[in-house]
């Protein structure tokens, strides 16, 4: 008999439902919520109201998408946390509902390990090559920069982290203080592929072991704009490509430093990218430089697996059922949690 697993995701602004059948990815619905984007970040009272409206609509489009009825589902996967509270809920307690009217397994998945085990989403007809174990893994994203030591699919260890800001949250602060949109990582993204990244150096962190901070070059970049603004009102207008071209190298200098010095302290060379910030141009050429130059095997996701969705959330939800590794309806949600 097949294994069908129904995955949810809903911990910040993207509701999400994806089908994985036998580890194969049948469907993969996200609805985004574009209510934020005036406000300038992510308003939680909006996020969660918006995932009650989206949520049956979404799992219904991932059910026919996938030709899957709901009595074929083996098992309902959902992301825990960490996340926000109100839209975790949501997520959370509409899985509850489902698994209890379908008598059929609950499985409960940390977001941060889903983004790692993204790697590992086969699509139908799809012979990508996956990561071997034990592999290492930039996540980054607006929550986060960590450098993980993937062990199996269960075990990971956290071998460095921001210490302060996590890099997509600093790309877009700095974004916000241009007066550019949100979120600022793609706009930074597109206009820094017409700039000069080394027209301006901001201040890079000197922080021992792998850990990471951007709260310093965030407040470099922003003293270094106010004495040019007081010179010439319309630099930013003027030069906004070469500031992005010359802020994003600097973020995927600092990312990339930390993670040859892990690959070379940990004698790993299969190293992956996963989260928000790997959509980045940028640090996708990094990447391709480091393997060339010092033989890693990279492992870059596709564009629709590094930000939220829900496909991760199935396939993580797929290992564990494997393993029986079930939870009770009783267990909460969390909003903080490492892996
Ligand atoms: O993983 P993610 O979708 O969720 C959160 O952690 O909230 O990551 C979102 C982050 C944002 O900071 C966004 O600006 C950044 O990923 N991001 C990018 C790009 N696309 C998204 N940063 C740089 N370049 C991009 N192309």
């Amino acid at each position: 008999m097949s294994t069908i697993i129904l995955g949810i995701e809903s911990s910040c602004d993207d509701t999400s439902a994806a089908i994985i059948k036998d580890g194969v990815l049948l469907s993969n619905i996200v609805a985004g919520q574009a209510v934020h984007e005036s406000y300038g970040g992510v308003v939680p009272e909006l996020a969660s109201r918006a995932h009650q409206q989206n949520i049956v609509p979404v799992v219904h489009e991932a059910l026919k998408k996938a030709g899957v009825s709901k009595d074929e589902i083996s098992a309902v996967a959902f992301t825990r946390g960490p996340g926000l509270m109100g839209s975790l809920l949501v997520g959370v307690s509409f899985a509850k509902g489902f698994a209890r009217a379908l008598d059929i397994p609950l499985i409960d998945v940390n977001h941060l390990k889903a983004h790692v085990l993204a790697h590992f989403i086969k699509e139908k007809d799809e012979e990508a090559e996956q990561p071997e174990f034990p592999f290492l893994c930039l996540l980054v994203s607006g929550g986060n920069s960590q450098i993980i030591l993937v062990k199996s699919y269960d075990e990971m260890e956290v071998l460095g982290q921001t210490i302060d800001d996590a890099a997509g949250e600093a790309i877009d602060k700095c974004s916000k203080v241009m007066g550019l949109g949100y979120p600022g990582g793609p706009i930074i993204d597109k206009l820094a592929r017409q700039g000069n990244p080394k027209a301006y150096t901001f201040n890079k962190p000197h922080i021992p072991g792998l850990d990471y901070s951007f709260s310093g070059l965030k407040t470099s970049f922003l003293y270094s704009l106010r004495d040019w603004i007081k010179e010439d009102p319309d630099f930013i207008e003027n030069h906004k490509q070469d500031l992005a071209a010359s802020l994003e190298a600097t973020v995927v200098e600092i990312l990339m430093d930390k993670l040859r010095k892990a690959a070379k302290q940990y004698k790993i060379n299969q190293v992956a990218v996963a989260g928000g910030v790997s959509a980045n141009t940028g640090l996708r050429n990094a990447f391709h430089e480091h393997a060339r130059k010092y033989g890693w095997k990279i492992f870059i996701p596709k564009f629709g697996y590094t930000t939220d969705n829900a496909a991760m959330i199935a396939i993580t939800g797929y290992f564990k059922y494997l393993n029986k590794d079930f939870c009770s309806i009783d267990l909460p949600a969390y909003s903080r949690v490492t892996l």
